[in-house]
C-alpha cells in the first residue's frame, strides 16, 4: 500500500532548483492514480517520450562577447505584453492537484507577468477565476457538439474578459490512456463544460457514432472564428495542411501540440512538427508550441524554430501539487532565469532576434 499523499509545501526547499525537481517531488503529494493521470501519456507513450527527447537533441550555439546588456524575455501576444514566453497550458480539474486548483495557478501566472489558459473542464467556474485573475486569461474550449451550445461558451469567455479562445483540435475523442487506466484513475464528475453524447445502441460505435458524430469540421471552425469577438487559437495542429486550413478558417493563432503525448500515440513530437507549421503559416499569425518543455532554454530553441511562445503543462501542474501558487510562481521564475541565461550565452538580447542561427544544424 502506498503512503498517504503529503500536504502541499508552504515554503520552497533550497533543493527545488529546476522543473525536474518538481516532477520528481509531485508524486509524493498526490494519490498514485492522480499521478498516473497527470504524468502519463497515451498508449505506449512513444510520443510523450519523443516530445522530451526532441528538445534535448537540439543544440544551441554559444556565442562569445555578444552585447546583450539590457536584454529581456518579453513577448507580445494578442495585444498583451507578457514578461516571458511561458504560457500555462490548459490542464483540466486542478483541484485534484491542490485544494486551490486553478485559482492558485492563475495567481502565480499573473504575479509572474504571464498568460494562462483555463481548461473548459476547470474545477472552478470561469467567472470566479476571471474576477480574481491577475493577468491575461485565455479560455480553452472543447467543441460542445453543436454551434448553439458552443456559442454559449464563447459568450461566457467574452463576458468574463478572456483575451483569447483556444479550441482544442486533437482530442475529439480521448486518447488511449493506458497508464491512468491501469492505475484505476477515474475523473470525478466536476464542473466545466463537457459535450453531451448521443444515446447509442449496443451495435453502435462509441467513437464513430458517439464522439466523432458531434465533433466539429472545418466549416464549424470558420463559423467559430467568425462568431468569436476575441482571437481564436487552434491547439493541437501538427500537419502543415491543417495549419493552412486553420489560417483559411480565420484562426488568429496556432498551437503546435500533440496534447503532451496524451492524444494519438505515434504522432510526431512538437519539435518535429513545428518547422512545417511555421513555414505554412508564413508569419501571418502567431505560432505557439507545447509538449516536453522542461528547461528555460527550450523556449529559446522553440523560438529558433519559429515559435512565438511556448506552453507548459505537467511542469506547472506538478509545481501546483507540490506548493500551490508559490510553487507555480517559483517554477516560472526558474524557467525565466534559465531562458535569460541561455539567451545571454547565445548572444540574444531579445527573443525576436533568435532564429535558426541559434541552433547548430547537424
Ligand atoms: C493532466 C493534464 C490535463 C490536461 N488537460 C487538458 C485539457 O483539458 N485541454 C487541453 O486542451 N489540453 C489538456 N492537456 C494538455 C496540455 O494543455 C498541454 O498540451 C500539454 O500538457 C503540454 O505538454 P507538457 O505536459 O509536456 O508540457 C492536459 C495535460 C495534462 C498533463
Amino acid at each position: 500500500m502506498s503512503a498517504a499523499p503529503l500536504p502541499p509545501l508552504t515554503e520552497i526547499p533550497a533543493d527545488l532548483v529546476a522543473v525536474e525537481d518538481y516532477l520528481r517531488r509531485a508524486p509524493l503529494h498526490l494519490p498514485a492514480a492522480t499521478w498516473a493521470w497527470l504524468d502519463g501519456g497515451a498508449a505506449d507513450e512513444t510520443t510523450l517520450a519523443a516530445n522530451l527527447a526532441a528538445w534535448r537533441a537540439l543544440e544551441l550555439w554559444p556565442r562569445a562577447f555578444a552585447r546583450v546588456a539590457g536584454g529581456h524575455t518579453r513577448v507580445e501576444l494578442f495585444g498583451d505584453a507578457l514578461a516571458h514566453p511561458f504560457v500555462l497550458a490548459p490542464v483540466a480539474s486542478q483541484t485534484l492537484l491542490h485544494p486551490d486548483g486553478e485559482a492558485a495557478t492563475l495567481l502565480a501566472a499573473g504575479v509572474m507577468g504571464g498568460a494562462a489558459v483555463v481548461a473548459s473542464q476547470s474545477a472552478v467556474p470561469l467567472e470566479i477565476l476571471a474576477a480574481r485573475a491577475h493577468g491575461p486569461l485565455w479560455l480553452q474550449l472543447y467543441w460542445q457538439g453543436r454551434r448553439d451550445t458552443t456559442r454559449i461558451q464563447v459568450r461566457r469567455a467574452e463576458a468574463a474578459g478572456c483575451r483569447a479562445l483556444v479550441l482544442t483540435a486533437d482530442a475529439p475523442v480521448a486518447g488511449v490512456r493506458n497508464r491512468a487506466q491501469r492505475a484505476g484513475f477515474v475523473m470525478p464528475a466536476a464542473g466545466g463544460a463537457a459535450p453531451v453524447l448521443p444515446a447509442l445502441t449496443e451495435a453502435q460505435s462509441l467513437v464513430f457514432d458517439g464522439y466523432m458524430a458531434i465533433a466539429p469540421d472545418w466549416d464549424d471552425i470558420a463559423w467559430l472564428a467568425d462568431e468569436s469577438r476575441i482571437p481564436l487559437l487552434i491547439k493541437g495542429i501538427l500537419h502543415p495542411d491543417d495549419a493552412r486550413r486553420a489560417l483559411d478558417a480565420g484562426a488568429a493563432g496556432i498551437v503546435v501540440s500533440n496534447h503532451g503525448g496524451r492524444a494519438l500515440d505515434g504522432a510526431p513530437s512538437s519539435v518535429a512538427a513545428l518547422p512545417g507549421v511555421v513555414e505554412a503559416v508564413g508569419g501571418r499569425i502567431p505560432v505557439l508550441a507545447d509538449g516536453g518543455i522542461r528547461r528555460g532554454a527550450d523556449a529559446l530553441k522553440a523560438r529558433a524554430l519559429g515559435a512565438d511562445a511556448v506552453l507548459i503543462g505537467r511542469p506547472y501542474a506538478c509545481a501546483l501539487a507540490v506548493a500551490g501558487a508559490l510553487g507555480v510562481a517559483h517554477l516560472l521564475r526558474l524557467l525565466r532565469e534559465e531562458l535569460e541565461i541561455a539567451m545571454a550565452l547565445t548572444g540574444h538580447a531579445t527573443l525576436a532576434e533568435a532564429g535558426m542561427h541559434a541552433l547548430r544544424r547537424s
